[in-house]
């Protein structure tokens, strides 16, 4: 199926918000809820095996007087790949496998942004001493998190001091008083690099502004891995078909989307002694991390906001029966980057990835077009020897083509019947880099101070149809006996007496 993009410019939030209201997407909570737990009890329980609707709670205990600054949270928008599809101006029902196809590419496509003088986020500004970030409905999301997290699904925005190329990320990050927020940025990332040339450049501090609550683009693409040296606002320009309007920040040169709803100015410390404690904070591996340590602190400068505002938040950490906004993008977009692994690295036949919502690709599975003995094991090596599988592909399964690996009893049946440990179906990667979230490594072992990274010992499940085996004049010369389905003549003579039988009403077969 070739996709045929509409791209949809939603102008703001509030746009996307009310696309999502018309589309039937949208729930609206109106009896009052408290920020402190209640909030993030009520999304984890409400968003379902990517089946929930998109939340906007307009009633939010303690903030909701008139004068309140910033009274509704919104979230769960893109937890659901419907509205996936939406976003990226595709019909709703596109399949998760087009998503995956469309993945493969959406990343490198660019508009560049456009400079405007003035902005709806610049209608209210707070600067200095009058900064009070307890004036924002931060909430405690889970119990065991190490305080309020004001940045969950948030743009965070820094710049290369030589080249002035913007990155826009998504680093979560905690309150802790009045004016400080420390974050948790991985030296690998983008921002790591920033500030890396920063100190470089012998700096104490480096500018960092965060836009809260623009169009779904803006959380997709600042959580996606784009190249290094592209700068977000470009993709998301192209995603939506039309520049993205960007304004100057009050209290630094970097620029965020003219419409944001809420946008924290800074500058964030670079030297050791201003970090401050942050975390724990539930994962996106469905466990807590144990990461409470001093991180890197925005000391924040500004706040400029809309006329009452909307808090953009998310749920973190997926569990079965409860996929996040995270999960459900990064299973279609981990999918798409190990098949374009998979493609640099030569690998012929791939027909189709798909690492599930639920482990976000942590484990995942490819459908291949068997040509020669070996090639699954060609797959897993690609794979584990990508940079992309430092965090993703622990575990690997390869299917043969007659497999659909979107249905977990086919995939099911397939391991039943094909994987034979003593036929070297089952491969083992030993002592690899590897996820430092993961809590099935050992504590010691996946420290990043220690070791700069996690430690995974991989698996390769081989599930397809062996093709060491002999083939069998029995059946005709092929490895395996034939399926008990019958045969294309008889299921068509069968299905043409479907209706007359009484079978349509069924609903079943
Ligand atoms: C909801 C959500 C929360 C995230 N939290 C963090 C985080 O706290 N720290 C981090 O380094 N990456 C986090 N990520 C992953 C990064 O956003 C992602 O790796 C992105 O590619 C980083 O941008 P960069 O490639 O420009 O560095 C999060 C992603 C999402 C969607």
């Amino acid at each position: 199926m070739t996709l045929t993009r509409k791209p949809v410019a939603f102008g703001d939030l509030r746009g996307w918000i009310e696309t999502l209201r018309k589309s039937g997407e949208l729930h609206e909570v109106n009896a009052e809820v408290d920020i402190d737990f209640e909030i993030g009890t009520i999304m984890r329980l409400a968003q379902g095996p990517g089946t929930g609707p998109a939340m906007l709670f307009n009633n939010l205990k303690g903030y909701n007087k008139p004068d309140s600054r910033c009274r509704r949270i919104f979230g769960s928008s893109l937890n659901n790949n419907r509205r996936i599809a939406m976003m990226l101006g595709l019909p709703p029902e596109t399949h998760p496998r087009d998503l995956v196809k469309l993945g493969r590419t959406i990343l490198q496509d660019a508009i560049a942004p456009r400079i405007v003088k003035d902005g709806a986020c610049k209608e209210n500004v707070i600067a200095g001493k009058n900064v009070d970030l307890a004036e924002l409905p931060a909430p405690y999301w889970n119990r065991l998190d190490g305080g309020r997290y004001l940045i969950t699904y948030a743009g965070v925005v820094t710049k290369d001091p030589t080249t002035n190329v913007m990155n826009v990320g998504v680093y979560r990050g905690m309150v802790t008083s009045r004016n400080t927020i420390p974050i948790l940025m991985w030296r690998a990332q983008h921002i790591g690099h920033h500030v890396t040339e920063w100190r470089a450049k012998g700096a104490k501090e480096m500018p960092i502004a965060v836009a809260i609550g623009w169009e779904p683009s803006m959380g997709f693409c600042a959580g996606s891995p784009v190249p290094k040296g592209i700068c977000e606002y470009d993709v998301m320009g192209a995603i939506r078909g039309e520049p993205v309007d960007l304004v100057k920040c009050e209290t630094s040169d970097l620029y965020v989307p003219a419409s944001a709803e809420i946008v924290i100015e800074g500058m964030l410390g670079l030297e050791e002694d201003t970090y401050q404690m942050e975390g724990p904070y539930a994962e996106f591996t469905g466990y807590f991390a144990g990461d409470r340590s001093p991180k890197p602190t925005i000391r924040v400068t500004a706040i400029t906001h809309r006329n009452d505002p909307i808090m953009r938040g998310t749920i973190e950490g997926c569990m079965p029966g409860s996929y996040s906004e995270n999960a459900m993008i990064s299973s279609i977009f981990r999918s798409s980057t190990a098949w374009n692994v998979l493609d640099r690295a030569g690998v012929p036949g791939i027909v189709d990835v798909w690492g599930p919502p639920v482990q976000a690709g942590i484990n995942l599975n490819v459908a291949i077009k068997q040509s020669y003995r070996g090639q699954a094991k060609q797959v897993a090596n690609a794979l584990w020897g990508s940079s992309a599988a430092h965090v993703r592909y622990k575990q690997v399964t390869v299917v043969d083509d007659d497999i659909d690996i979107h249905d977990y009893a086919a995939i099911d049946w397939a391991i039943a019947y094909r994987v034979n440990a003593g036929e070297n179906d089952i491969v083992i990667m030993p002592a690899t880099f590897g996820l430092g979230l993961d809590p099935s490594t050992r504590k010691r072992d996946r420290d990043p101070t220690l070791f700069g990274t996690g430690k995974w010992n991989r698996v390769l499940i081989d599930a397809t149809i062996n093709l060491d085996y002999d083939p069998d004049p029995e059946f005709g010369g092929t490895r395996y006996p034939p399926t008990v389905w019958p045969s294309k003549e008889d299921e068509a003579a069968a299905r043409a007496r479907w209706t007359e039988l009484g079978l349509d009403k069924l609903k079943r077969g």
